[in-house]
């Protein structure tokens, strides 16, 4: 066989095997309009609407949907995209048909949630902000995205960017707390670690920012309820995470459920045509969030399918997630003249060159390769990253005494360990539901380290004798648990509780009436406190939780979030000092409930309360209205002070850079890593400002005894909001700023903005 015929042969051969699209050619940037419109023109208007619909795989993430024999619909070009599809195998098998068993073998798209990791689990994104590390929000996002890449997912439904101040919303832990300033900063980090630098690489997954918008505000913290308020409030609240997003190059973004002032979001013009089209000029791709298109009916802003699909693509959105609702009405919405042809192209045109764009039409088993999926999944330096992750997300809230760290040679011999999440094997606890590249039904409780399966070796090996008394597994705590924690409590010189929430209790649908810790866990604190034993509260929590008593009582309370895989050793490294605590609050712990909404970017009001029972100011009778612990706030085993604020001027121009800096000396022992914050207050602005800004915030790290000169530098952007004349803009006038390492205890100075 001469060489030329082996050669068109294996050429032959290798098309055959991996049903390379007809389409293959090096994609470049300035080519895919060329591609896509070429393409577009050759589809039928079924093969059209099939490219707006997404039918779910094999987790359900929402209220079931039917689902057809897919290979079925794929094969009559009815599936443009797939989701939460977690076999190898199947998704090559669907590729396959896609490209070489329909008309135009147009490849999918699979697209999945990874939420806090794929197949290495980090600690979950509320944690993450808490460590005001983008580094390591980035870097978690790089390796989750390889991971995911590896297993032949192409898009993630990550990253979500809702603000949220309500601590009784389950998903409260999906994103980066109350503040736009630190949650658009958490925003752009995970889009860069997502999309990376090339979207078409094998490594890099199309990023999807959600849930446009509002979502963080649903009345009564809970999910998929209404949200109705300001436009100034939506844009200063709300919009800046998700402008970071886009700015920062997401490929995609999700709407939301609910409805912003009456309008569901996926049929929300205001939201998507005149904001994200119109002024910020993004041009990818809206998919809806879980059947919402249809859930506009049942809001009540739809009569059925048709008008459905007329209004939400009218609005701006194109790919139907998960509801069929295109499927059923848009055909019809068009022969009704709901909706035009070119309104349809439109659409298509961007799910067609999200696909040129991810490289699935050079090359459609990109992602689907078996050797790289085996090279790449839970490679042992994720889980290294994963522990050091773990430990800077984690806040220490007091410390009285110095209790922590725990060292050799202390004055305690005798430790036990107690409570329902000593050494918890339950499904997805010290995780959360959003962890399903680990799938749901065959979850493998022993690929976490628990904490007691860390603590004990680490602690024995310093000479201490360690007991593990795990009580109130899964269950309301009774007299029986109860007095085994006091038994265990007797026989030790020191206590660590772990107490805090189920991992399944973490994330969507899973939202809450009470802060308190669940299951009447806080009287295992308040029973055993009792015994003159000091005692160590560890929370594996994914939201602001109510424990008053033991901040009273208490010496040493540690928030660890829910930390992934790597938990134990996590906490092992912060409780033995090898890790210095460094996390700070992304969100507002309050003394109760009632507090709720409790938030540092507060207004002053006309009569700002002092202290409590003060009349005739904005406060309670039976509460104060100040937090159990601030936005920011976290102790380390170091001491930071801080001293020698300065600016260079009181008065700037309106045009003029503020330069304003800090001496932070660590008069500790121990080197330490600080997170230095910067906030203004607009003191006679156009209309009220919040008594607190973040606008700026530094993490260093400091020896023992050593001193870091801070600097920050705000411009005339930092001082502008949106005001009563819908315009962002400063007002001339007087400014103070505050710098800390938290939003309470500040230094602070004056200045003028001038003409
Ligand atoms: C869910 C969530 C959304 C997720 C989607 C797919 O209902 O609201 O955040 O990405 O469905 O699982």
């Amino acid at each position: 066989m001469t060489n030329k015929i082996a050669q068109f042969v294996a050429l032959v051969a290798l098309f055959i095997q991996c049903g390379t699209s007809v389409y293959a050619q090096k994609t470049s940037a300035k080519n895919i309009d060329t591609r896509v419109a070429a393409l577009l023109a050759k589809m039928t208007l079924e093969e059209k609407i099939g490219q707006l619909n997404q039918v779910p795989g094999d987790i359900s993430t929402g209220t079931d949907v039917a689902k057809d024999d897919l290979l079925t619909q794929i094969r009559s070009g009815k599936i443009g995209s797939l989701l939460s599809h977690t076999n190898f195998q199947n998704k090559i098998t669907m590729q396959r048909v896609a490209v070489s068993e329909t008309r135009l073998g147009i490849p999918l798209i699979f697209g999945f949630d990874v939420i806090h990791g794929y197949k290495t689990i980090f600690p979950i994104p509320l944690a993450q902000a808490a460590s005001w590390d983008m580094g390591i929000v980035e870097k978690i996002e790089r390796i989750a995205a390889e991971e995911a890449s590896a297993d032949g997912q192409n898009w993630t439904f990550a990253p979500m960017v809702d603000v949220s101040r309500e601590p009784r919303w389950g998903r409260v832990m999906e994103g980066a707390g109350e503040d736009p300033f630190l949650g658009s900063r958490v925003a752009e980090a995970r889009v860069r670690g997502i999309q990376g630098n090339d979207l078409a690489a094998n490594n890099t997954l199309a990023a999807c920012v959600k849930h446009y918008a509002g979502y963080g505000f649903s009345e009564g913290g809970r999910d998929y309820n209404t949200v109705d308020m300001s436009e100034q409030r939506l844009r200063e609240m709300v919009l800046p995470p998700f402008k970071a997003a886009a700015d920062a190059g997401a490929a995609t973004f999700m709407n939301a459920f609910n409805t912003l002032n009456g309008v569901p979001a996926s049929m929300n013009k205001f939201l998507l045509e005149n904001i994200l089209r119109g002024e910020w000029m993004w041009k990818g791709m809206v998919v809806s969030d879980w059947n919402s298109f249809g859930e506009t009916i049942v809001h009540g802003a739809a009569a059925d399918d048709v008008d459905a699909s007329a209004k939400c693509l009218n609005a701006g959105s194109d790919m139907d997630m998960a509801g069929g609702t295109f499927q059923r009405g848009l055909k019809r919405a068009l022969e009704s003249g709901r909706v035009t042809q070119a309104q349809i192209d439109e659409a298509v045109k961007r799910v067609l060159h999200l696909k040129f764009a991810l490289g699935l039409f050079d090359d459609p088993f990109r992602y689907l390769d078996p050797k790289r999926r085996n090279e790449t999944l839970e490679k042992p330096d994720y889980r290294t990253f994963a522990r050091e992750a773990a430990a800077k997300s984690m806040v220490l809230l007091k410390n009285d005494g110095g209790l922590l760290p725990l060292t050799e040679g202390s004055r305690f011999k005798k430790i036990a360990i107690i409570g329902p999440y000593a050494d918890s094997k339950g499904n997805k606890d010290y995780m959360s539901f959003w962890t399903l590249g680990l799938g749901m039904r065959e979850y493998d409780s022993t690929k976490v380290v628990r904490p007691a399966q860390a603590l004990k070796p680490a602690l024995e090996a310093m000479g201490y004798q360690v007991t593990i008394t795990e009580i109130c597994i899964d269950a309301m705590c009774t007299e029986k648990d109860y007095s085994a924690a006091i038994n265990a409590t007797r026989e030790a010189d020191l206590v660590i509780a772990c107490l805090g929430e189920r991992g399944l209790d973490c994330g969507e649908s899973r939202c809450v009436s009470s802060l308190n810790l669940p299951r009447d866990q806080e009287r295992i604190l308040s029973i055993t406190g009792r015994l003159n034993k000091p005692i160590v509260a560890v929370l594996f929590n994914s939201r602001p939780l109510v424990f008053d008593w033991a901040t009273q009582n208490i010496p040493a309370i540690l928030v660890a979030w829910q930390p992934g895989f790597e938990t134990g050793n996590a906490l092992a490294d912060v409780l033995t000092g090898k890790v210095n605590p460094s996390g700070k609050l992304p969100v507002t712990f309050p003394k109760n409930l009632g507090q709720v909404p409790l938030y540092y970017n507060h207004l002053n009001t006309g009569r700002p309360q002092q202290q409590q029972g003060q009349m005739w100011t904005s406060g309670y009778l039976d509460s104060p209205v100040t937090p159990a612990y601030p936005f920011g706030f976290g102790l380390s085993y170091s001491q930071f002070n801080y001293s020698n604020m300065k600016l260079t001027k009181p008065q700037y121009k309106m045009n003029e850079t503020i330069e304003v800096s800090i001496t932070v000396t660590n008069s500790g022992k121990v080197a330490g890593e600080e997170v230095v914050q910067l906030y203004i207050r607009d003191i006679s602005a156009d209309i009220a400002r919040p008594v607190k800004e973040l606008k700026g915030f530094e993490k260093i790290n400091i020896g023992a005894g050593e001193s870091r000169v801070v600097t920050f530098r705000l411009t005339e952007k930092d001082l502008s909001y949106w005001n009563n004349e819908a315009k962002f803009k400063a007002d001339p006038g007087k400014f103070k700023v505050f710098i800390g390492g938290n939003s309470r205890d500040v230094n602070e100075l004056d200045f003028e903005l001038i003409k």
